[in-house]
This record gives structure tokens, C-alpha cells and sequence, in this order.
């Protein structure tokens, strides 16, 4: 992707209260772009807004868990209504499991899996038709996805 591209972009970043969602939120508004920024967590997002806001850029929180389809779909209404499009989205709201598969609880498992790939489907099933509907008047629309896998024994 090139950056320097977004300036005036809207970009969606899910997980964007920490770690690498935060950082990919920063760079977005280092460039120029608007974000819109979710996660479950309200107080961090609205400390993430502020910190975009003095880089002289829109931001705006909105606390969205993603294994809840319907909250993915008003956080995709919520950056039109706003922002009056979507450009990019990047699907990086996941937790991580570190744990021997026998002793871990299937309730864990369970949690990685919605967060990690119905959170991605909810966030892609939400702006997809945005796209679509934008596709006439846009150049180049982007949802993204960032992942690892990792097993040991
Ligand atoms: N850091 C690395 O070097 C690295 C390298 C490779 C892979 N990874 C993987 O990348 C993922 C993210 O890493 P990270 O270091 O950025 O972790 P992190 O700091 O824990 O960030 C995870 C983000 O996802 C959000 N999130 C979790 N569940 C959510 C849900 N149901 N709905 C909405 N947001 C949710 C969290 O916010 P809330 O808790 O506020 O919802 C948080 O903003 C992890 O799965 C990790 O294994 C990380």
C-alpha cells in the first residue's frame, strides 16, 4: 500500500485501542488521513482521537466489539454517516491464545475463533457492499487483514 497516497483517505482500523491497531491508526493519521477507530475499550480510543486530533487530523471513536455482527455493520454506517465513505478497512482487532491445546478450556478456542475470523467476516461482510455502492465514484477501495499462525510443541 502506499502511503503517501491516503492524504484525505477514511480509513477504519479495528483493535485499534493497542498494539499494532494503534500504530497502524497513527501512521494513517500521519498521513493525512481520517480514521475511524474501534475496539471494545472506549477510554483508550478516545486517548488514540485525541493524540490523532493534535497530528491535524478527524478522528473518531467508536467502541465496536467485533465478534457482534450488527456492531460491525453500525461501525461501517457510523464512518459514512460521518466521513461520507470508507477507503480503507483494516481488520486487526484478534487475541492470541498461548496455551497446551489439551489443558486450554474450549471456551478460549472459541474466543480466538470469533474474535480472529468471524470479527474479519463481520468487518469484510460490513464494508464490502460500501465499496460496491462507492465503486463508480472511487478510485481504489482496500480492506485489509493482518494475521499470524504459529504452532509449537
Ligand atoms: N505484536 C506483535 O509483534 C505481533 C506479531 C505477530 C502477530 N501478532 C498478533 O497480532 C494480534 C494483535 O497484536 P497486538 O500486539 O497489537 O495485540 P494487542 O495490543 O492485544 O491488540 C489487540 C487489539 O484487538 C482489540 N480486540 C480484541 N478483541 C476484540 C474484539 N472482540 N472486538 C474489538 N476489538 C478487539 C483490542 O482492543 P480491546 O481489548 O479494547 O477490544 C486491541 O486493540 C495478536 O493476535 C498477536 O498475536 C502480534
Amino acid at each position: 500500500m502506499v502511503l503517501n497516497s491516503l492524504s484525505k483517505s477514511v480509513v477504519v482500523v479495528t483493535g485499534a485501542s493497542s498494539g499494532i491497531g494503534r500504530a497502524t491508526a497513527l501512521a494513517f493519521a500521519d498521513q493525512g488521513s481520517a480514521v475511524v477507530v474501534a475496539a471494545r475499550r472506549k477510554e483508550p480510543l478516545d486517548e488514540l482521537v485525541e493524540e490523532c486530533r493534535q497530528r491535524g487530523t478527524a478522528a473518531i471513536p467508536v467502541p465496536t466489539d467485533v465478534v457482534d455482527e450488527e456492531a460491525v455493520r453500525q461501525l461501517a454506517r457510523t464512518a459514512v454517516d460521518r466521513l461520507g465513505r470508507i477507503d480503507v478497512w483494516v481488520n486487526n482487532a484478534a487475541v492470541t491464545l498461548f496455551a497446551r491445546i489439551e489443558d486450554a478450556p474450549m471456551d478460549a478456542f472459541r474466543r480466538v475463533i470469533d474474535t480472529n475470523l468471524f470479527g474479519y467476516l463481520h468487518g469484510a461482510r460490513a464494508v464490502l457492499p460500501i465499496f460496491a455502492a462507492h465503486a463508480p465514484r472511487r478510485r481504489r477501495c482496500r480492506c485489509a487483514g493482518r494475521g499470524s499462525t504459529r504452532a509449537s510443541r
